[in-house]
């Protein structure tokens, strides 16, 4: 690839004090520091109703999966940090996989958004096993929709006492490993072009 990576961060959190949104930033900055163009959204920002089908049938779909969908085409890669919930992802970060998936015509080659795409998966939970459970089911969906999921990825436990007054992590050696998951991120995605 001879263009600058251009890499899509979010977390799959919508709360405003969300640890994944902290750990996600932190991916971000380290992936521009290797050379990626980041944008970090927040899904906040995007709010979309429960995908029915009926709704969709009738209506098409709604500004903000179009707005998330055209944002995931124009991306070579992802950086998505999980929260899990019930030993899962998240709801909200399910719905937007869901909405994205969508095609918006006959011709649209299925999966668009997806198909080719590189990600980097991290979570944090403030319990022990940090969120490693919603990557596992977050890692399947991901590969059948065509995304080429890193097999590093990163788990911060115990989240709520995890992150420094600068939104560092305190554990030096989590902080690496998501700044060389975020770096290979990006060599990868360079080189599959
Ligand atoms: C519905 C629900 C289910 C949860 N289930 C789990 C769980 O299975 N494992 C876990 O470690 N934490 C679980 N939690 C706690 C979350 O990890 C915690 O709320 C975390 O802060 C969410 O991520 P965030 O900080 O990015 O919003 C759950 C929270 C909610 C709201």
């Amino acid at each position: 690839m001879t263009e600058t990576p251009r890499i899509l961060a979010f977390a799959g959190s919508l709360r405003a004090g969300s640890f994944n949104k902290r750990l996600v930033k932190i991916a971000a900055q380290a992936a521009r520091e290797s050379g990626a163009e980041v944008t970090l959204l927040d899904l906040l920002d995007f709010p979309l109703p429960i995908l029915n089908q009926d709704d969709e049938d009738a209506h098409g779909l709604p500004g903000n999966a179009k707005k998330l969908k055209a944002l995931f085409i124009s991306h070579h890669g992802l950086l998505i940090s999980s929260p899990e919930y019930n030993s899962s992802l998240s709801g909200a970060l399910k719905n937007v996989i869901d909405w994205v998936s969508r095609a918006e015509g006959a011709d649209e080659p299925p999966l668009a958004a997806y198909t080719g795409k590189t990600c980097a998966l991290m979570s944090a939970s403030p319990g022990a096993l940090g969120g490693l459970r919603a990557l596992v089911h977050l890692r399947a969906i991901l590969g059948n929709i065509g995304v080429w999921v890193l097999p590093g990825q990163v788990c911060i436990p115990l989240a709520d006492q995890a992150f420094d007054e600068n939104g560092a992590l305190k554990d030096g050696q989590k902080q690496n490993a998501i700044h060389t998951l975020a770096r290979t991120l990006v060599e990868v995605t360079r080189k599959l072009g």
